[in-house]
């Protein structure tokens, strides 16, 4: 078989079981003082609960259970695998990274590289055009790519504006080398201008965390930004694969705030039920909220084989991209 395309093989994911409603957080925040409410929380974003990983479970911990399920689907044993990229802005450590725990955890010994993306929300879109390359280019034939995230340890749960919108979970892809696409095209752009809008802005110096070590985010530029970029690398990764709007059976837009994917919609002129959305249930998961979205449509049967799925991811950094993928 030539090798010069890439497909998805399967999808998995994986959602810690402590699941907190807004209710339930807004008690709990309120022991401390701070105000909120289901209302504010779903009318703002469309979030309705969260899931918290436990406080001895890690990020690569959620991506090997996602892993495991993507391997299944595909039908690919992990010693088969020759690539392993982890999306994660929570990785286990400072490193080594966390796709090597990742590898380790998976009884994998055939010495396949791995190695971590940072590029916070677009993280899983930049770690599948960067694996869709590797196998394209020859030097892989089967990948698994994972967004993982813990993100409510890096929350500061004294600030409302941030610490309401995010959860944990992961999600993974098994891509495999193919005679036909699989993957149509992909467009990733980064802009580090705007840093600062989106920040965990501590490092670790001298055995100690310099700065702080909490997510800033400042939400209504983010938003703005965000709204802006996600039309246009849409559009630029349908042109880049000549195809149109009106060719995709599925969007799968970072899962951050149900107006800005409402709005990335209406943009590009589809109608709301072609796009997958999990923001309700599982607030924001960084790296981990596309492939959980897609995994959560491929096992709810609304993703069937043959289908064209957009999926598009914005972030940190600031960072953006998107994918289109037949499936
Ligand atoms: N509960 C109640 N009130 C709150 C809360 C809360 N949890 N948080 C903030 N408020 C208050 C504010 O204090 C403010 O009150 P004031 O008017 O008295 O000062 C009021 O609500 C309005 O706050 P805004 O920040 O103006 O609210 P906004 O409508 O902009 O919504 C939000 C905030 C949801 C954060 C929005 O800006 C947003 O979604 N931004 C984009 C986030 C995003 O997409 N991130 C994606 C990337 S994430 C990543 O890469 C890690």
């Amino acid at each position: 078989m030539k090798t010069t395309f890439c497909r998805i093989a399967g999808t998995g994911s994986y959602l810690p079981p402590r699941r907190v409603t807004n209710d339930e957080l807004a008690l709990q925040l309120a022991a401390d003082g701070i105000e909120t409410s289901d209302e504010w929380i779903r009318s703002r974003s469309g979030i309705a609960a969260r899931h918290y990983a436990d406080a001895d479970v890690t990020a690569s911990d959620l991506a090997v259970a996602a892993a495991r399920r993507a391997l299944e689907a595909a039908g690919i044993r992990p010693d088969q695998l020759d690539l392993i990229i982890v999306a994660t802005s929570t990785p286990d450590m400072v490193f080594p990274s966390t796709a090597c725990i990742v590898q380790r955890k998976l009884g994998i010994e055939n010495g396949c590289a791995a190695f971590d993306v940072q590029a916070v929300c677009s993280g899983f879109v930049y770690a599948l055009a960067t694996a869709d390359n590797a196998i394209r280019a020859g030097q892989s034939r089967r990948a698994l790519v994972i967004g993982s995230e813990v993100f409510s340890r890096i929350l500061n749960f004294k600030d409302r504006s941030t610490c309401v919108l995010f959860g944990d979970g992961a999600g993974a892809v098994v891509l495999e080398a193919a005679s036909e696409p699989g993957m149509l095209s992909s467009v990733l752009h980064a802009d580090g201008r705007y840093a600062d809008i989106l920040c965990v802005p501590g490092n670790v110096h001298s055995g100690i965390i310099a700065g702080s070590a909490f997510l800033y985010m400042d939400g209504q530029a983010v938003f703005k930004l965000a709204v802006h970029v996600l039309e246009q690398v849409a559009r630029e990764a349908l042109e880049r694969a000549h195809r149109v709007a009106a060719d995709v059976d599925w969007l799968i837009p970072h899962q951050a705030n149900i107006r800005i994917m409402h709005s990335t919609c209406k943009k590009l002129g589809l109608p709301l039920e072609k796009m997958i959305v999990t923001v309700d249930q599982h607030g924001n998961t960084s790296a981990a909220s596309i492939p959980m979205a897609l995994d959560y449509g491929v096992r709810e049967g609304r993703i069937r084989t043959g289908q064209t799925v957009l999926m598009e991811g914005v972030g940190g950094g600031f960072t953006w991209g998107a994918a289109l993928v037949r499936m």
